[in-house]
Parts: C-alpha cells; sequence; structure tokens
C-alpha cells in the first residue's frame, strides 16, 4: 500500500481505487503531486510544470537558481508548507522559534513505514485493533534553522478509501517554543473546479448543509465555542463542481476532534486549491519545552469518484469500522422513551413506574430519566455538580428495579463538564469553574463550565458519577453539554498558558469520557449538547449514538437528518418521535426510524387510537430496523433542493433495503418516480409499495411509481426483499388477481 522510489524519491499511497503521491524534491521539500482515483504512475516533470519564475536563492552572495528544474515556492504543491516563506497559501504548522521569529522552513529529514499504526494515547482516534490491513507512513522534516522536528502520519487502508493525516511536532531545542497554529492535514488540489459542502447550524436548527463555490477568496469553516459542533462541524466535502450523488470526484475530510477546528479552503492564483484541517489557530498558542511533542488530532481523508454518494458510504463505514465502540455499532439499540418533553423536572417515583408501564404496553424497551434527578434540581438555574440522588423526589433502585423486573432497561442523564454557581460543588471549590478571575463571567442557562484543564477536577467528577453507575444498574447514559466556553482562564494554569485552555479541556472531557467508558463498558451512551450540538468522530469514539437535536417538527428534522446523514452513519443518529402537533405518529416515526429510534411524551396523553399506531410502529421498527443500522446509504432526492426528500439504505449482501419519501408541500397528482440505486440488477425484490415483484434493474431504471396526490408532510416508507425466482412464481400464483396495496407504510 505505501511504496517509495528511491530513485525518483516518489511516494505512492494506494489502494486498488485510490492514489496519493507526494515526492521529495532536490531541495529536500514534499511535494504533492496527486490525489484521486487511482493511477498506476506519475510523470514528476508534467504534474509539477509551471510557467512561473523559478526558486533562486542567494548563496554566498551568488544567485542560485537550477532551471532545469520546476519548482516555485509560491507555485508548487507541497505536503506541508512552511510558514513566511514565499508560499503565501497559508501553512498548517506555525512555530513562535527561540529567537522570537515564527519563519519555518520544514525539509525532508528521514521517513520510515509500519504495519498498522501510531497509537495515540490521549485522543481519540482510528482504532486499527487487530486489523492488518493498514500501513503508515511517518515523514519526518526538521526545521533548517532549528532543532524543531515535524513528522507527518499518513495511514492507508487495503480496502477503503481513506487516508488519516496527522503530525507530531518535536521541540528539539534547549528553550521553550509556542506552538502557535498545528494543523492536522494540508492538501493541495490541481484544478480549479470545486464546491465546498459545509453544514452550519444553532439550537434546533442543528445542522443545515450549505454549498459555497471555491474560489479565491479564502473561505474558513470554523468554530470557537469550545466543544459544540452545531455552529458549524468539524466535517466538509470538496466536490468537483460537477459532481452529484451518483458520479463524480469527492472528497471528505473529517476531523477525529471535538474542540475549536477550522478548514480553511481557497484557491492560490494559478487557480490550485488549498485545505488546511485541524484545530482552530485563533484560540491555539501551545508551549512546548524542551523534549516535548504535541500530537494533533486525525483527520480522516475520504475519497470516492462515485459522487457524493460515494464519500458519504465511506465515511460511514470508516466511523462504523473504526471508530464507534465494537461492542454497539452494528447492533440493534433498544426503543427508547426518554422523561424530558413528558415532564420535565417535574416527576417523582410514581411518575416514572408509570412512564414503565405505559411504555412496556407501547412496545418500548428503555426509559430514561433525563434532567432533574440529583441534588435539589427542579430547575435549570441550580446542582450541577453535585451528582447525588435526589432521594425526596426519586427512589432510583424501586425504579430501575421495577424497570428490569418488566425486562425493560432503564438510562440516567448527566451533565460532567457542567458546575451551577448554586451548587454544594461550588461552595466548596470555586476555583473549579472555568473562567478568567477578573472578569465577571457569562452564564448561559445559569452554568458554568468545570476546569477539565485540572486532572484533580476530571477526577472528582468522575468518582462521583461513577459512583451512581456503580451503585444503580443503569443501562445507558446520556451525556450532555448545555453551554459553550466562554471568557477562559485557569486557576490551574498559568496565565500565559491562555492559549492551551480549549485543547487541554477537550484532553480532560476525553479522559473522563474514557475513563467512563473502561469503567462501565456495557452502559450505551448517548452524548448530546444542546440537542445535536456535538456530532463529531471524537465523540463517536465514546458514544454509538448523539442526540441528533431537540428539534422534532418533521420539515426542520429532516433537513438537520439529511445533513447530518450525510458525515455520519445513520446508526448514531438520535431521533424521536414528539407530541409536538404538527404531523401524525406515523409520519414522525418514519422519519425517527431513520436514526437511534425512540420517543419524547408521555404515553398517559395519548388517545387510545395513537396508541395502537405506536405499538405498530414499534413492532415494524423492530423488524425492519437493522437495514438502517448496518446498511449502505443513499440520498435519492436533496431536500435542499427540491420538495422532496429521498434517501435509501441497502444491507451489504443487497438482499435488503429501506426506502424513505417525504414531501414538505402538498401536491395534486405528478409523474413522480423514485428512482432507486444501490440494488443487483438481475436479483428479483418483493415491494411493500405495490406488493409486487421486479427485477433490480427496473426499480434503478423506471422507479417505484408514487405519482399520486401527496398531502403536506407526508412521510412514506417502503421495503424491499429479495426473492429468488421461484419465490416469485408461487407468490404471484398465490396473490393473481388480488388488489394492490397502496400508500402503506410497510
Ligand atoms: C438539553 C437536551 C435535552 C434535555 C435537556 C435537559 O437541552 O438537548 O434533550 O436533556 O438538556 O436539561
Amino acid at each position: 500500500m505505501i511504496e517509495f522510489d528511491a530513485k525518483t524519491k516518489i511516494f505512492h499511497l494506494h489502494n486498488e481505487e485510490f492514489s496519493y503521491y507526494f515526492c521529495i524534491n532536490k531541495l529536500g521539500y514534499l511535494i504533492h503531486l496527486y490525489s484521486g482515483k487511482y493511477i498506476q504512475s506519475v510523470d514528476i516533470e508534467r504534474l509539477t510544470e509551471r510557467y512561473v519564475e523559478r526558486y533562486a536563492y542567494l548563496e554566498n552572495n551568488q544567485e542560485v537558481c537550477d532551471e532545469s528544474y520546476y519548482f516555485a515556492l509560491q507555485a508548487s504543491n507541497f505536503e506541508c508548507a512552511s510558514h513566511l516563506t514565499g508560499d503565501k497559501r497559508g501553512a498548517p504548522i506555525i512555530i513562535k522559534n527561540v529567537d522570537g521569529s515564527t519563519l519555518t522552513d520544514f525539509r525532508y529529514h528521514s521517513h520510515s513505514v509500519i504495519n498498522g499504526k501510531v497509537e495515540i494515547e490521549n485522543l481519540p482516534h482510528t482504532r486499527i485493533g487487530t486489523k492488518k490491513n493498514v500501513q503508515t507512513l511517518e515523514v519526518v522534516l526538521k526545521d533548517i534553522r532549528s532543532n524543531v522536528f515535524l513528522s507527518l502520519y499518513y495511514s492507508i487502508f487495503d480496502d477503503m478509501n481513506v487516508l488519516i493525516r496527522n503530525c507530531k511536532v518535536f521541540n528539539g531545542e534547549n528553550e521553550d517554543i509556542n506552538l502557535i497554529k498545528a494543523a492536522s492535514l494540508e492538501l493541495d488540489l490541481f484544478g480549479e473546479d470545486y464546491t465546498l459542502i459545509s453544514t452550519h447550524g444553532t439550537w434546533s436548527m442543528d445542522r443545515l448543509i450549505e454549498e459555497t463555490p471555491i474560489n479565491h477568496n479564502k473561505i474558513v469553516v470554523s468554530d470557537n465555542h469550545g466543544a459544540r459542533g452545531f455552529y458549524h462541524n468539524p466535517a466538509i466535502m470538496i466536490k468537483e463542481k460537477e459532481a452529484t450523488y451518483k458520479s463524480g470526484d469527492v472528497f471528505g475530510l473529517s476531523l477525529i476532534y471535538s474542540g475549536n477546528f477550522s478548514f480553511e479552503v481557497g484557491q492560490d492564483d494559478l487557480n490550485q486549491t488549498r485545505i488546511i484541517a485541524g484545530i482552530n489557530p485563533e484560540t491555539f498558542n501551545f508551549k512546548l519545552s524542551k523534549g516535548e511533542t504535541f500530537i494533533t488530532p486525525e483527520c480522516v481523508l475520504a475519497f470516492s469518484d462515485k459522487g457524493i454518494n460515494g464519500v458519504t458510504q465511506t465515511l460511514h463505514d470508516f466511523a462504523r469500522e473504526y471508530i464507534i465502540p465494537k461492542k454497539f455499532v452494528n447492533v440493534e439499540r433498544p426503543i427508547l422513551i426518554n422523561s424530558w418533553e413528558a415532564y420535565y423536572f417535574d416527576f417523582d417515583t410514581l411518575k416514572i413506574k408509570k412512564l414503565i408501564d405505559e411504555a412496556k404496553e407501547l412496545g418500548i424497551e428503555m426509559v430514561v430519566l433525563d434532567d432533574g434527578w440529583f441534588g435539589k434540581r427542579n430547575d435549570d438555574k441550580t446542582s450541577l455538580g453535585d451528582w447525588e440522588l435526589n432521594l425526596e423526589k426519586i427512589n432510583l433502585e424501586e425504579v430501575i428495579d421495577y424497570a428490569h423486573k418488566q425486562k425493560m432497561k432503564f438510562g440516567l442523564w448527566v451533565e460532567p463538564e457542567m458546575i451551577s454557581p448554586d451548587s454544594s460543588l461550588y461552595k466548596s471549590h470555586p476555583e473549579y469553574a472555568l473562567y478568567n478571575r477578573n472578569v465577571k463571567p457569562t452564564l448561559y442557562r445559569h452554568q458554568l463550565v468545570l476546569d477539565f484543564t485540572s486532572p484533580k477536577v476530571v477526577n472528582e467528577i468522575f468518582d462521583m458519577i461513577s459512583s451512581v453507575f456503580t451503585k444503580y444498574d443503569i443501562d445507558y447514559c446520556k451525556w450532555d453539554f448545555n453551554r459553550y466556553l466562554s471568557e477562559i482562564g485557569s486557576t490551574f494554569l498559568n496565565a500565559d498558558q491562555e492559549g492551551e485552555i480549549y485543547h487541554r479541556f477537550m484532553l480532560g472531557t476525553y479522559k473522563l469520557l474514557d475513563k467512563f467508558v473502561k469503567k462501565f463498558p456495557n452502559v450505551l451512551l448517548e452524548t448530546c449538547a444542546s440537542g445535536g450540538g456535538r456530532f463529531d468522530l471524537g465523540m463517536l469514539y465514546y458514544s454509538p449514538q448523539i442526540w441528533a437535536s431537540d428539534e422534532t417538527d418533521p420539515n426542520a428534522r429532516i433537513e438537520i437528518q439529511f445533513a447530518t446523514n450525510l458525515f455520519y452513519p445513520l446508526s448514531t443518529i438520535g431521533s424521536h418521535v414528539s407530541a409536538r402537533p404538527f404531523s401524525t405518529y406515523q409520519d414522525k416515526a418514519i422519519i425517527a426510524a431513520f436514526g437511534t429510534f425512540g420517543y419524547e411524551l408521555d404515553p398517559l396523553k395519548l388517545s387510545e387510537e395513537d396508541k395502537k399506531q405506536i405499538v405498530e410502529i414499534n413492532k415494524l421498527v423492530k423488524t425492519w430496523h437493522h437495514i438502517v443500522t448496518i446498511g449502505d446509504y443513499y440520498t435519492l432526492k436533496d431536500p435542499t433542493k427540491s420538495n422532496y426528500a429521498s434517501w435509501m439504505c441497502v444491507t451489504k449482501n443487497k438482499k435488503e433495503a429501506l426506502v424513505f419519501h417525504y414531501n414538505f408541500r402538498r401536491e395534486p397528482t405528478r409523474a413522480r418516480y423514485i428512482k432507486l440505486v444501490g440494488l443487483k440488477p438481475d436479483q428479483y425484490y418483493f415491494n411493500s409499495l405495490t406488493n409486487k415483484i421486479y427485477r433490480g434493474d427496473f426499480y434503478m431504471n423506471g422507479g417505484l411509481n408514487i405519482s399520486c396526490p401527496i398531502d403536506e408532510g407526508k412521510a412514506m416508507m417502503f421495503v424491499l426483499k429479495a426473492v429468488s425466482p421461484l419465490e416469485k412464481t408461487i407468490y404471484e400464483k398465490m396473490n393473481s388477481g388480488k388488489e394492490e396495496k397502496r400508500d402503506k407504510i410497510v
């Protein structure tokens, strides 16, 4: 997978479908040559040739220039551009040197290839385990003026079009240096015709797709809230302008990181595109003392020449194979009901026991007790940090026992990174709050953030939470985060370490999560931040599912889920049916079924008719949901571009598929066909829309005909199931003359 030609000094990192080429040039620079669909070889001269002024420099007061050799700092493509040189397109690594300057000049020093991957200790990362299909190249660069070394890591897989990139900076100087920018990846692309796909959002509009043409203005997709990913998300796509969902070259970049990040994207004067991805430099400045190293988070670079769906599937497969905890990843999660929208803070033992009874009747498998069970928390003004049961309000042991006796699971909500000023913890340890003591810190939702830059604080919170999860037999944990970081300052760090706080806070959070999942490996973890504000690969490393949004109204939900679908597997997308009066339970359930399924409502308030519907829905979800959990996802109709949202999931063996269609506005009869994808052309499939059997090629080219009037907010779901020619004959004989079934869910 990793080849090095000692003569030409070309590295070729590849599998059967993907090639990534770069070389060491005469001057020791790493020159990027190509990334994309597999090609057997490259012609360095033709690839690097630019009719620009060649690189000339002064040596012993003489001009030195090699005219036979195409290289120019301002025009060549790099693996890692140096800072303050003639390359003005931005550098991924910026260092304040011992002498105070920020000029760097990184040149090749050495390289090595290992089977497998270098493990990163304190950050979530690609889990290779015992897999043998990965190789890693480490190229060490050295700054020619100092003893600062920069290692670039590239891990490539033999069966997935993914390259994992990150870096390590080592301070070999005798004095401190400061890292003022430490990105994980630089990707220089030839060509000008790219479009950026990113997401933006806010509370209850957690992720919405935004497409931006990439031109000469630098675009920065970034976040500086500290640990929340709905304003912008740390995953983007770069697609050829003409690429569609089905065809064309597309790159996907996804950071395995939940802290402040940035993607810089823009064209240079020669119309070449540079992308730099990693920790956001705006809020970063990290001191490295003599002999210390800094490791950047990993950035996943996925490629497909089969359009956006190709990259989406690669990112999904990658997350399922290498990020999400194995124990949960391909396993059906219990259908849950959460107490939040049913009772908010107003519950007691009896109410929760009734909720368990009712949920059981409806075919729900787990009850989750949300916010309000600890301290004296009867509203959101108090008690975060006091992780002790409020015995006056709830007898947890009794409730959990009650659930388990009925073969129901039980879950609990926590918000470990937070502290309420009105809490015992704050009274005894005001120094645990993370803010600059020279200002009046802003409260959001009446709370402050804990100083997780300090291992002491992390350990103390762990002990408290851990004792609850040890004492009570809890099956699931919802791990929330309801404000972002502001006016940061730490009583545990020096004032000049301000630029380390955001990253150290993230490391502390990861440490806590790590301790939790190691101590409670059987607890299903769902992370959350005011809804879906922390969707990223960093969180998925610990929690197999993430609450997608507090918004459950169908029109808005679909756009949020759609944007999330593009980057993250559907099995990770917490999606629930609420009682909000915008739609039928059936419509809402069909949408929620394309995520991890559950409810946010009070079953005691349901009509008998609604209850019947919900029982039926739950049976269907149990029967068909595995297709969503393990299948390949395809977007069929982009909801941002039409009146429809449509997508489908197909199992890897192509024997079962689940198709989704939604109409935003009401429409009369239109000649409306859903052309399916991803089926086997010569395989017969039964479909639950018409109760008929056709070949895959018919569904994919003719399509499923839904040319009927469709109401506003109407959701449909159809199943396709492979049948043999013999089964087809028998089925058709048995059903000849019978009416077609129409307009039903499955
Ligand atoms: C956040 C979550 C909600 C709920 C509340 C509890 O807003 O998104 O689902 O858990 O916190 O305070």
